[in-house]
């Protein structure tokens, strides 16, 4: 049979970059034990009190269809969120209810691109990115971060990368894999840019509430000068543990969300009312449970920093924000790819090679900080184990 281009774009843009992850599970379904440090899933229990609402709602009879956009009453629990990060007035026709974020970046991209249309990615940047740029014709043009500089834009190559066929900036802060959280003055400069060739910013923020440390979560929806150029696509996947409700959002200008509600509705009829009633409940009320996660998630950083610190050739940071540390392996003479490979042939150790996250990942590791104290310094002394006989 004869299919669409597209599903030829995107054949070679996915599984590759799991195949470590992948291999892991294989031997893991055959029993065997494994340390899994590859997949940003959070494994600590979400809000109870979300699974009620849920439920209650559900049980209450909502059920039926929704508004395309997402019922008002969801809309209004995110314009009450995005006033308060914002501080500005942000209102429930700025607002699409999606089923995540990955949802809320593919249909976005649908509704900005032409094929041929070029879309500035940082690089390293997440997996996915290259194929909802890639899906409706989009081309993505990796801008290099510098491990060094833990992986903080360089003002200067995104001007140099821009082109007459550039269409939009894609940025993820705090960043996967990286870690990075781009500061208010990084954001504003890249607005500069964006204001100076007629760009779009889509920010990526499905980590905006993990902030580490003494940094300071901004994004450039927070500036008014931006708003109209600004796409935020978000969830409660990772920030409320609830990657299953499949429950995100896009927020931008009213006129954007007009413009993009047509583009979606040829995918979605609606979402599920009971679902947008609890996202409504996280949005609008605070959790102890979530101010554990995150500190979980340092202190396990902090666990395989600790335990690493002996290991040759290996060296690492604490991240400024979200669920990962990155690994630099460059010193130890092999790849990302290689040291990975090893890792989990001879230590049962699974993790993610930075190349899976472009070619700036090159030479590093992504560890997700997804299993305990005990179990990431368990993995801590492995990797200095491999590390130590390299
Ligand atoms: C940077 C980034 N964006 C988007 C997603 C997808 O999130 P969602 O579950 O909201 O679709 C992930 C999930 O790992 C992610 O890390």
């Amino acid at each position: 049979m004869r299919y669409a281009s597209t599903v030829s774009r995107l054949e070679h843009l996915g599984s590759a970059k799991w195949a470590i992850h992948i291999a892991g599970k294989r031997r893991a379904a055959n029993g065997e034990k494994l340390i899994f440090l590859s997949i940003g899933e959070p494994d600590l229990p979400p809000p109870m009190a979300i699974i009620d609402v849920a439920d209650r709602q559900m049980r209450a009879g909502r059920l039926r269809y929704s508004a395309g956009r997402g019922d008002l009453s969801v809309r209004e629990g995110l314009a009450s969120y995005y006033t308060r990060q914002t501080g500005r007035d942000i209102s429930a026709d700025q607002f699409l209810f999606l089923p995540g974020t990955q949802a809320a970046l593919a249909s976005t991209m649908m509704a900005i691109l032409e094929p041929g249309d070029e879309v500035l990615l940082l690089d390293p940047y997440y997996a996915t990115y290259e194929a909802v740029v890639t899906a409706p014709g989009g081309v993505p043009v990796p801008v290099p971060l510098d491990p060094d500089r833990g992986f903080h834009p360089d003002i200067a190559a995104i001007e140099k990368a821009v082109t007459s066929r550039t269409k939009a900036i894609l940025l993820n802060s705090p960043s996967n894999p990286t870690g990075a959280v781009f500061t208010a003055a990084e954001n504003r400069a890249i607005g500069e840019i964006a204001k100076k060739h007629d760009l779009w910013i889509v920010s990526d923020e499905v980590y905006a509430s993990m902030i580490h440390g003494n940094h300071v979560f901004h994004s450039p929806f927070c500036e008014k000068d931006l708003e109209e150029r600004t796409i935020v696509v978000s969830s409660i996947s990772k920030s409320h543990a609830l990657p299953g409700f499949r429950c995100g959002w896009v927020a931008g200008s009213a006129e954007f969300c007009n413009h993009l509600l047509p583009v979606t509705e040829t995918q979605l009829f609606g979402s599920q009312p009971f679902l947008e009633d609890a996202t409504a409940f996280a949005l609008t009320t605070h959790f102890d449970e979530t101010d554990a996660m995150k500190n979980a998630y340092l202190a396990r950083a902090r666990v395989l920093m600790e335990g690493v610190k002996g290991a040759k050739g290996v060296t690492t940071h604490l991240p400024e924000g979200g669920m990962f540390l990155m690994l630099d392996v460059r010193g130890t003479g092999l790849t990302g790819e290689a040291f990975a490979r090893r890792l989990l042939d001879e230590e049962d150790v699974v993790t993610m090679p930075g190349e899976s996250f472009g070619a700036r990942g090159a030479g590093h590791l992504r560890v997700a900080l997804t299993v305990d104290e005990a179990t990431m310094a368990e993995a801590a002394r492995r990797i200095t184990r491999l590390a130590g006989r390299l």
